[in-house]
């Protein structure tokens, strides 16, 4: 399969809705616990992700014929992962991931990590820092650490870029605190559509975070931070004004 189609295939298949469904119905079974503990902390990983709430399944990613009852008829069609056309053969994932991510894909596929991938397989692909099945935002000192693996004084690859990653990041959390209380009292004064041009802020950011170009993106941070400071410092004003409406 092309990239092309696969995006497009992945896409639609986001799309559909969870029909009954024998990945889950088997793969959640309470006797792999014991049985095959491996197969098991795969279930718990994605349990309660991201993706789960959003209605995919395991056929999202893997593919398989979710129909079929049998183990070998639903794995139908599913590749090793060691097979160059497996979706998660390392240099697809990306375009795995980006098929349901694509403007995430546009960034990283404009970063040195994104061309070190393809050139000799050495850079970090999605679930390098994401995980395979959990979608988590990792905290920053677990991040910090995956990126300490290939940036550090021993290897001499850019070490510094680990310290500019935990600064980066702390800002990113500190603007999403600013979001939250955003969007707390835009509720509560019922004007919802004004988070728009905050969470666009936001996003454009994280968007712009996958293409490496730290240079740029420690001052972009800064300024988010800024401007959605400023954003709750009106609205707080506003909301402590005797003649704000209720
Ligand atoms: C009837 C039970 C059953 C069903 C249905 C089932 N699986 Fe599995 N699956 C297993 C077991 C057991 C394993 C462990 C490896 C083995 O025994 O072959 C496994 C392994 C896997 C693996 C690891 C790779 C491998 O081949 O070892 C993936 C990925 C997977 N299943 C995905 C799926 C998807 C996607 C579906 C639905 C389309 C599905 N499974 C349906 C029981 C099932
Ligand atoms: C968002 C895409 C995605 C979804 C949804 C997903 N997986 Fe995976 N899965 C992956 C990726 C990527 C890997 C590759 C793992 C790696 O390299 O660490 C993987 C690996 C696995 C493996 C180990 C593969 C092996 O060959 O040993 C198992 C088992 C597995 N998944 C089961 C499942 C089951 C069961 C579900 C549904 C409950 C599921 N996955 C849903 C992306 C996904
Ligand atoms: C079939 C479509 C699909 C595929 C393939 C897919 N995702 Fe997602 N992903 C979604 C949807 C839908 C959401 C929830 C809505 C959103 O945040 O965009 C989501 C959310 C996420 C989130 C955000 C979690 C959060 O808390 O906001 C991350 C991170 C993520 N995916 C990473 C990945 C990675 C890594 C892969 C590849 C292993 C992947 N996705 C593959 C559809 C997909
Ligand atoms: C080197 C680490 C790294 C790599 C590689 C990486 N990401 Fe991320 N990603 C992050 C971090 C860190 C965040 C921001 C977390 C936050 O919101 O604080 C993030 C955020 C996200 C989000 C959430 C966006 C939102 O709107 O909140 C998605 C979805 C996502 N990444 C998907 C991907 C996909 C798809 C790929 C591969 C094409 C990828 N990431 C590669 C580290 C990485
Ligand atoms: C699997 C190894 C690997 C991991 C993990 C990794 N990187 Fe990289 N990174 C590289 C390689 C290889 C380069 C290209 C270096 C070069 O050729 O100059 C690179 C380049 C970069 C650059 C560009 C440096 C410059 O000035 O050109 C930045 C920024 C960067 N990485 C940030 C990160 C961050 C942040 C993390 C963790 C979230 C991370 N990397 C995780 C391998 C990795």
């Amino acid at each position: 399969m092309t990239a092309a189609a696969l995006a497009l295939n992945l896409s639609s298949l986001a799309a559909a809705p969870r029909p009954s469904d024998s990945c889950i119905d088997c793969h959640k079974d309470e006797k792999f616990r014991v049985q095959n503990h491996k197969l098991y902390a795969y279930y718990q990983e994605w349990s309660g992700s991201a993706h789960e709430q959003a209605g995919l399944s395991c056929w999202s990613c893997h593919g398989g014929d979710p129909k079929a009852t049998g183990k070998e008829a639903a794995h139908t069609g599913m590749l090793p992962q060691s097979d160059p056309g497996s979706p998660f053969h390392y240099k697809n994932i990306p375009k795995t991931c980006g098929g349901c991510h694509p403007a995430i894909l546009e960034r990283f596929e404009k970063s040195r990590h994104y061309e070190q991938l393809e050139a000799r397989g050495r850079g970090p692909s999605c679930i390098t820092c994401h995980g395979s099945l959990n979608t988590r935002a990792y905290p920053i000192t677990i991040v910090e650490r995956s990126c300490a693996k290939c940036h550090n004084e021993k290897t001499g690859n850019h070490p510094e870029v680990t310290t500019q990653a935990k600064e980066i990041l702390s800002r990113l959390n500190h603007a999403n605190g600013y979001r939250k209380g955003l969007k707390f009292y835009y509720k509560s004064i019922n004007r919802p559509g004004a988070m728009d041009k905050v969470d666009q802020a936001y996003g454009d950011v994280v968007r712009f975070w996958h293409e490496f170009d730290f240079k740029k993106l420690g001052p972009r941070a800064q300024d988010l931070v800024a401007e959605l400071k400023s954003l709750y410092l009106a609205v707080q004003r506003e909301q402590s004004e005797p003649t704000a409406k209720p």
